[in-house]
């Protein structure tokens, strides 16, 4: 019987979710991307070659693998053929992709509404990718989202895009902003939808097979467990679920199928966007970290916010989604700094927690508690295994599995796929 493993992002995403899943796809059949859309860019390198990708799944480096996007995404089909097009011209183009019938598009007008939401936000703006990934869930869950099965109906779709058009309009005119014609919006979507239709299928359906023919299944995470629209740091959230749990609703299959749950987590913290982040600071360390590292957003090149690693974020991410295994990514990243800190609890109003307070504004006043750790010196890119690490970081692992109570299944040393140890094989 196959493996059905889940690979979690353990933080505020850009773990490096789509390193390990590309390492791990070599003894996995499929790929799945579960939720999200290209609000998300997955970072692979392999050969001296570079790619990025927003919305396809990390197997479509191997013409053997079946890659899935489920039911659960938010598609915007011209950033899909747009993506696929560069893969294209990188050489990629002997893939299998499958695409739910059931996802939700991503229309033109969701780009204008995610604009005009931050903007109407003004200081709490959240700070999105404005890839029109939270209107797209808003729709869907308002009863007014065009589905992928919509498009390409070309006797229906007329229909629901007006009856979608009556609010997007209505709110798009009251802010000043230019509104949508139904009929250029049904003639552009019907000709997407021909482009889209040799790639539908019912992916529960699918999945459900492969299941049953003992095929090893990978589900690629997007965002991480801290971005959960459920369990992340609400509001500064995005609108879909990253836990594990999500799963099974996002793809049409029972939960009893998952056999792992691998968090991935960089040795440090990272977050892009506004919102709360208790261990960040701001130096010379967090210099170093953020152009050693290259932490600049893959979709949107801003800079990434850095801190240090927090085990208080850990546990909680271990609780929601039952991890049971770490990936410790950009270890290689650290070298080279005197003294690091490992957050384990918070103070909050003369308290020591170390729990994840619901209340928003309780959890800003939280202030890390830290253990502080020797550094290493040495470059460890080129490591093959946890003897070859220097002890100091050798301790900095242990610590981390010693104080959450799980085993480190995978480090990463660099962004290359060779760059990559296994300690316990998941397939
Ligand atoms: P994802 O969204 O979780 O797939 O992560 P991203 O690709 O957005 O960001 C992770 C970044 O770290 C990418 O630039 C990766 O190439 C890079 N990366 C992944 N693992 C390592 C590592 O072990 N060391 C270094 N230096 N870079 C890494
Ligand atoms: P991957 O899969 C990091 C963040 C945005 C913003 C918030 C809401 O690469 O880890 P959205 O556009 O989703 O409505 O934005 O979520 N965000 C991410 N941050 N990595 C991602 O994906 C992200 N996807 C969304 O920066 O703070
Ligand atoms: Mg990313």
């Amino acid at each position: 019987m196959g493996k059905r493993v889940v690979v979690i992002g353990s933080q505020w995403g850009d773990e490096g979710k789509g390193k390990i899943t590309d390492f791990l796809a070599s003894k996995a059949d499929v790929v799945v991307r579960s939720q999200g859309g290209n609000n998300a860019g997955h970072t692979i390198t392999f050969d001296n070659k570079k790619f990025a990708l927003h919305l396809v799944p990390s197997g479509v480096f191997n013409p053997n693998i079946i890659n899935i996007m489920a039911s659960g995404m938010v598609i915007n089909p011209v950033a899909l053929f747009e993506e696929l097009n560069i893969l294209n011209k990188q050489g990629i183009n002997n893939y299998r992709l499958y695409i739910s019938n059931r996802a939700h598009i991503v229309m033109p007008y969701h780009l204008d509404l995610d604009e005009l939401y931050e903007e109407l936000k003004g200081e709490e703006a959240v700070g999105t990718t404005k890839k029109g990934i939270g209107p797209a869930y808003m729709d869907k869950v308002a009863r007014i989202g065009i589905r992928v099965a919509d498009i390409i109906d070309s006797n229906t779709l007329l229909q629901k895009i007006r009856n979608n058009l009556i609010f997007t309009n209505m709110i798009l005119k009251a802010n000043n902003k230019k509104t949508y014609s139904e009929e250029i919006l049904y003639d552009e979507f019907v000709k997407i939808g021909k482009q889209i239709e040799p790639f539908v299928i019912d992916t529960s359906i699918l999945l459900e097979e492969l299941i049953h023919e003992g095929k090893n299944i990978l589900f690629e995470g997007a965002q991480g467990t801290m971005l959960c629209i459920d369990h992340g740091t609400y509001p500064f959230v995005t609108s879909s679920s990253p836990t594990a749990a999500s799963i099974p609703l996002n793809c049409g299959i029972t939960g009893n199928y998952i056999t792992d749950v691998l968090g991935v987590t960089k040795a440090y913290t990272t977050r892009v966007g506004e919102g709360v982040f208790p261990t960040e600071f701001e130096d010379e360390t967090s210099k170093k970290i953020r152009i050693t590292g290259n932490e600049f957003g893959t979709t949107t090149r801003r800079p990434r916010r850095i801190g240090w690693l927090d085990l208080v974020v850990l546990k909680h991410v271990k609780r929601v989604n039952g991890l049971n295994g770490l990936s410790i990514m950009l270890l290689d990243v650290l070298s080279g700094i005197e003294e690091l800190k490992i957050c384990t609890s918070y103070e909050l109003n003369g308290k020591t927690i170390d729990y994840i307070p619901a209340n928003y504004d309780e959890y800003k006043k939280c202030i890390p508690n830290y253990i502080n750790l020797k550094g290493w010196k040495e470059d460890i890119s080129k490591v093959k295994s946890f003897e070859e690490l220097p002890i100091n970081c050798q301790k900095y692992l242990t610590t981390i599995e010693e104080i959450l109570d799980i085993k480190i299944t995978v480090f990463s040393v660099g962004p290359d796929r060779e760059q990559t140890v296994t300690l316990k094989n998941i397939f």
